[in-house]
């Protein structure tokens, strides 16, 4: 059976984007990336001294990423505050913008990457990923290249690009019992390089899906950093 996307859409195509820089004026740099109805909003602070002093290093600077669920960002209300999940996406998202900012330009400082997803429907960490490399490029903060995110998904026999929450949600009837059948890989990219700096797994893939699923990131990034850096581009014009 050949998998239908429920909103219709191209194995390759993602949800409709949006991308703006300059959100929020009192932050340093800030952004909003959207894939569809999942909506990241960023701000970022610094550099700026690190206190207290004793987590100052002398030789870079830190970066702190804060990932946040917004209580009224999904349908069953979520407990405020953080959790295991935010924690492990908050790490995994510092990981994957680590590579490109230039962090020995600022010894004893941080840097912090505030991340609130006000609306979730799947692939959360990619958008925040995104908005997130968008306004540090804004704050004016050194960096090689920009990171760009997106998750892809298997289901049944298709490899398809950004997955929505009812496609992860995805089960089929095995023995009388539904089973979970998608398979969701969140990935980055540096945007020059092509390098990986996120990849997840969450469920099963081969070895040949894995490689075509890289392939189909691969793709689907190029489009992504296109609009991040009309994005960015718009901002500097406005500012002209
Ligand atoms: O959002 P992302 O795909 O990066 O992470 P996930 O942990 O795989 O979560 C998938 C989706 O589950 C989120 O985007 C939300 O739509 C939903 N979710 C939820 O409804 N309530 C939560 N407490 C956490 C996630």
């Amino acid at each position: 059976m050949t998998y239908k996307r429920p909103d219709k859409r191209e194995y390759d195509e993602m949800r409709k984007i949006e991308a703006k820089v300059g959100i929020i004026k009192r932050a340093d740099g800030s952004a909003l990336f959207s894939f569809g109805n999942s909506k990241a909003i960023v701000a970022v602070y610094g550099p700026r001294k690190l206190y207290p002093q004793h987590l100052q290093n002398p030789q870079k600077c830190l970066l702190r990423c804060y990932y946040d669920l917004a209580s009224f960002s999904v349908a069953e209300r979520k407990r405020p505050g953080p959790s295991r999940r935010s924690t492990e996406i908050s790490y995994v998202t510092a990981n994957a913008l680590k590579p490109v900012i230039d962090l020995e330009a600022f010894p004893g400082s941080v840097i912090d990457v505030y991340i609130l997803i006000i609306q979730a429907d799947a692939s959360t960490r990619c958008a925040g990923i995104n908005a997130a490399s968008m306004a540090l490029a804004h704050a004016g903060i050194p960096m090689k290249e920009l990171v760009t995110s997106v998750s892809i998904g298997k289901i049944g026999d298709a490899i398809v690009a950004d997955l929505a929450k009812e496609e992860e949600d995805y089960t089929i009837k095995k023995d009388g019992k539904e089973m979970k059948a998608a398979t969701d890989i969140p990935f980055a990219f540096l945007s020059r390089s092509e390098k990986i700096s996120l990849m997840q797994l969450d469920g099963k893939i081969s070895y040949d899906d894995l490689k075509k699923a890289i392939k189909l990131a691969r793709k689907t990034s190029k489009k992504i950093v296109e609009i991040q850096e009309q994005a960015l581009k718009k901002v500097k014009e406005d500012k002209t």
